[in-house]
């Protein structure tokens, strides 16, 4: 399949079917998916497959797979979503990485390329982070990645009422 961006460790490429597996290794695992409440089910797991799928369809763009070059393997999620903050829609950067691969800089690497991919491909002006205030290593991501936090606010997601930093980055 087409990579979308390429990095000097990472190929990002669209998501399939094929990659539910690897998927489900990461968003089915309690301590990865703790901001967001707990594991996905299977049902939740393929939903969210199947919404990126059609992201993909619809906006041209979505959560894609993050390959390691080195062994081939689907390591983690990244890319650009559209999300609502107080009823604004922004484009953000999105990651979540299988547990076996933190600590490495990938998640970096590759929210780094994704932004300049907003800027560059999409003409992005600016770029968005939206992270639970409990997700300190999301954080760390967002502000490696050149972000600053502009706003707090509450998100609803799975019946739960979770603050929310908005962090961000603009064009140069
Ligand atoms: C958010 C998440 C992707 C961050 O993963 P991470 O491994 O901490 O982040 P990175 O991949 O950028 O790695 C950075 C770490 O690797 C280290 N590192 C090692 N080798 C490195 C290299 N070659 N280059 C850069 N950093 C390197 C850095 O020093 C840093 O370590 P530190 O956290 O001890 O300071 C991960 O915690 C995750 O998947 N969480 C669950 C899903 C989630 O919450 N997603 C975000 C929702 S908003």
């Amino acid at each position: 399949m087409k990579p979308i961006i390429e990095t000097e460790r990472l190929i990002l490429r669209e998501m399939n079917q094929a990659d539910y597996p690897s998927l489900a290794a990461i968003l089915q695992d309690e301590k990865t998916m703790y901001a967001y409440e707990g594991a996905f089910s299977d049902r939740e797991t393929q939903m969210w497959l199947d919404r990126n799928v059609h992201r993909y369809a619809q906006e041209g763009f979505g959560l894609w797979a993050v390959i390691e070059k080195e062994t081939g393997l689907m390591i983690g999620q990244s890319g650009l979503t559209w999300q609502t903050i107080n009823e604004t829609k922004v484009i953000e950067v999105g990651y979540s990485f299988n547990r076996a691969y933190w600590g490495h800089g990938y998640a970096t690497e590759a929210a780094k390329a994704c932004k300049e991919y907003a800027f560059t491909v999409l003409h992005c002006s600016e770029v968005y982070s939206i992270i639970r205030d409990t997700n300190i290593a999301s954080m760390n991501v967002a502000i490696r990645n050149g972000m600053l936090v502009r706003a707090r606010f509450i998100k609803h997601y799975r019946g739960i009422d979770m603050p929310h930093l908005v962090f961000a980055a603009k064009t140069d």
